[in-house]
């Protein structure tokens, strides 16, 4: 059984679609592909449909990420199909606590925060680099490198019979 991993930050198109496209190249990198679902979504529909903010875009394609998800808004089948459920910064977190229905739901959310390491001297959440300019969107993906690359491990170590060891 695939493990399913869903990022969720506001509008689907800068944050959690970042995540999204750096946790597949780890998975990919690491021959894990199909091991994994990955996917992201936003508490805020107003960007439905959007391929990610070109900003966004531009700078994580100069990383070699090239982003083509399309931005949907969280829906409650969310809970159900996905196994963890990563959360940006602690609106996010809230909005999501308000949707989930039971307790088993509510456990699969956690803070993209606590698996921050490198930075975690200076910051425990991802920024919304929206309203900011180019060391915004930087610094978004080097928090989300950082954290998806120890999220992914502790994924593996959890799940050590499940997910081939390389
Ligand atoms: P994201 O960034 O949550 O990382 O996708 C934002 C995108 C859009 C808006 C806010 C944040 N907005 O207000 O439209």
């Amino acid at each position: 059984m695939k493990i399913k991993i869903l990022f969720v930050c506001l509008g689907n198109i800068c944050r959690s679609p970042a995540a999204e496209g750096v946790m597949q190249r780890l998975v990919d990198e690491r021959g894990l592909a199909s091991c994994f679902e990955i996917d992201s979504a936003g508490t805020y529909s107003g960007h439905h449909g959007q391929l990610p903010d070109p900003r966004m875009r531009q700078h994580a394609s100069r990383r070699g990420y090239n982003l083509t998800h399309r931005a949907r808004p969280i829906k409650r089948a969310d809970f159900e199909h996905f196994n963890i459920i990563v959360a940006m910064d602690e609106s996010n977190r809230r909005n999501l606590l308000h949707m989930a229905s039971t307790i088993e739901q509510e456990r699969k959310i956690v803070m993209m925060g606590d698996y921050i390491v490198k930075l975690r001297a200076h910051y425990d959440y991802v920024p919304d680099p929206y309203y900011e300019g180019a060391e915004g969107f930087e610094l978004a993906l080097d928090l989300l490198e950082d954290a998806c690359r120890n999220l992914l491990d502790e994924i593996i170590e959890k799940n050590k019979k499940n997910i081939p060891q390389s």
